[in-house]
């Protein structure tokens, strides 16, 4: 895609991610009609759902050409497209659990990847008005500032972001709880905040080391990915190897050997692929 081509892109997503941001905070304090998905901690609200329908129908405005994927589009029965054209991928409230309870951890999250590479996100939480992005090739920003991680090393001096959850796959339970066990005897501290894409942004800015999860989709870490990579993050297979957006499991550290060292501690779980 030529440059002015992905300029266009990212200033539309910004402005887009801003006012949906709107949507979610207008929303945040006020009660909301929860509906479960697959399990009983699967949600959505009308908020996810008219925020998806909002970004698609203004993308496609400006980008009929291009494919989109989103969550409640997905969930609504719509397959996961995923081809070298231009494609967007949304999350329209990232942290729906944190949303419903007024947890102020909360974003929407629009990623653009091209030939299946994530080149741009953007990821805006309006509650602490914290607006990230990046563009491949260009730095990562957080409200128009240059971030980059910490470059950290050694995990006993790391502070680590794991997702706690509340899956009813006693597998996956049995993981996550095993992986505390390792992280929390090695790290310096340990954390658990809800929003994978949140999570991805603040290793991006230097306030975490690192952040890994099983279990997560395209939507969920597809602007986390651009944004941690550019900003001197690695973003790895939960085993070391490469990232793929399909695969349900990410690693973000802020140093190449910290990223490795992790992954051969983990105790890994593969979900069912996308
Ligand atoms: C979830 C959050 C959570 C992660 C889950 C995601 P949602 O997204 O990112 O942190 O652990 O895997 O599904 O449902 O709030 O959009
Ligand atoms: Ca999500
Ligand atoms: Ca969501």
């Amino acid at each position: 895609m030529a440059e002015a081509d992905l300029e266009l892109c990212l200033s539309t997503a910004l402005k887009l991610a801003r006012e949906a941001g709107g949507m979610i905070k207008d929303a945040f304090k006020k009660k909301k009609n929860v509906m479960l998905k697959a399990s009983p901690i699967d949600l959505v609200t009308e908020t996810d759902e008219a925020v998806e329908k909002f970004l698609f129908s203004e993308l496609r405005k400006v980008f009929p050409q291009h494919r989109y994927i989103g969550e409640e589009s997905v969930a609504a029965g719509a397959k996961v497209d995923f081809t070298d054209a231009p494609t967007w991928i949304i999350d329209p409230v990232d942290g729906t659990m944190n949303f419903v309870h007024s947890f102020p951890f909360t974003c929407v999250s629009i990623g653009l990847t091209v030939n299946k590479e994530p080149v741009i996100g953007v990821i805006y939480n309006p509650i602490l008005d914290h607006m990230y992005h990046a563009r491949k090739g260009h730095g990562a920003f957080l409200n128009d500032e240059k971030i980059t991680v910490s470059g950290e090393t050694d995990l006993s001096k790391s502070l680590v972001i794991g997702e706690m959850g509340t899956s009813p796959i006693p597998e996956k339970r049995e993981c996550v709880f095993e992986n505390a066990r390792i992280l929390v005897g090695k790290a310096h501290g340990y954390r658990f905040l809800g929003s994978a894409a949140l999570c991805m942004c603040l290793l991006a800015e230097g306030g975490a080391d690192v952040y890994y999860t099983f279990g997560v989709y395209c939507w969920d870490v597809a602007a986390g990915c651009v944004i941690c990579r550019e900003a001197g993050g690695v973003v790895l297979d939960t085993a070391g190897g490469e990232f793929d957006l399909l695969s349900r499991r990410v690693l973000c550290a802020s140093s190449p050997s910290l990223g490795q060292e992790v992954a051969s501690l983990l105790h890994q779980y593969q979900p069912p692929r996308d």
